[in-house]
């Protein structure tokens, strides 16, 4: 993605945000559609449409849970941690879906590109906890550790989505 195109993207925007920092997220969102993920090219195209800097672009991509600043799977799982969840077993579901796909404790994406694991926080179920979400718009619960390779097997069937804020 290059800063010709974030900027095409944004000129109908600009009326409605006039302050540059307000046309970050859209650009971001915008410039993931390509390949699911942002590099640095990506981040350097937003900070040059924005007129914002690099730093700054990149601050904001790493606060959001679904900007990605590496490659994800093809389906992304993510296992909120918050309290309710965590008292219901979600540590250990994320460990177990973790240690299924053969990644590190702090979750990432398996070797075939099929599924990333990843926490989150509140997804707001807590009465279906442990909750998990997959891609963006199907959030499941209560799946129970002892679920977990079930569970995977389902979401490595499943079609791929449509939109995944890439
Ligand atoms: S604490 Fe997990 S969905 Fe709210």
């Amino acid at each position: 993605m290059n800063a010709d195109q974030v900027n095409a993207y944004l000129a109908p925007l600009r009326d409605r945000y006039p302050e540059s920092r307000a046309l970050i997220l859209p650009a971001l969102k915008y410039a993931q559609t390509e390949k699911g993920w942002l590099d640095l090219e990506d981040l350097e195209a937003v900070a040059e449409a924005t007129g914002l800097t690099s730093a700054y672009v990149e601050s904001v991509a790493s606060f959001y849970d679904r900007l990605y600043l590496r490659p994800t799977g093809r389906r992304i799982v993510s296992v909120c941690v918050t309290l309710s969840c965590m008292l219901r077993g979600s540590d250990q579901l994320y460990a177990r879906l973790c240690d299924l796909e053969g990644l590190p404790p702090e979750g990432g994406t398996s070797e075939d590109g099929g599924v990333t694991i990843q926490t989150a926080q509140c997804l707001g179920y807590c009465d279906k906890a442990p909750c998990v979400q997959v891609d963006v718009d199907e959030t499941e619960g209560p799946v129970l550790p002892d679920e977990a390779e079930e569970f995977l097997a389902k979401v490595r069937a499943a079609a791929q989505p449509t939109e995944v804020w890439r």
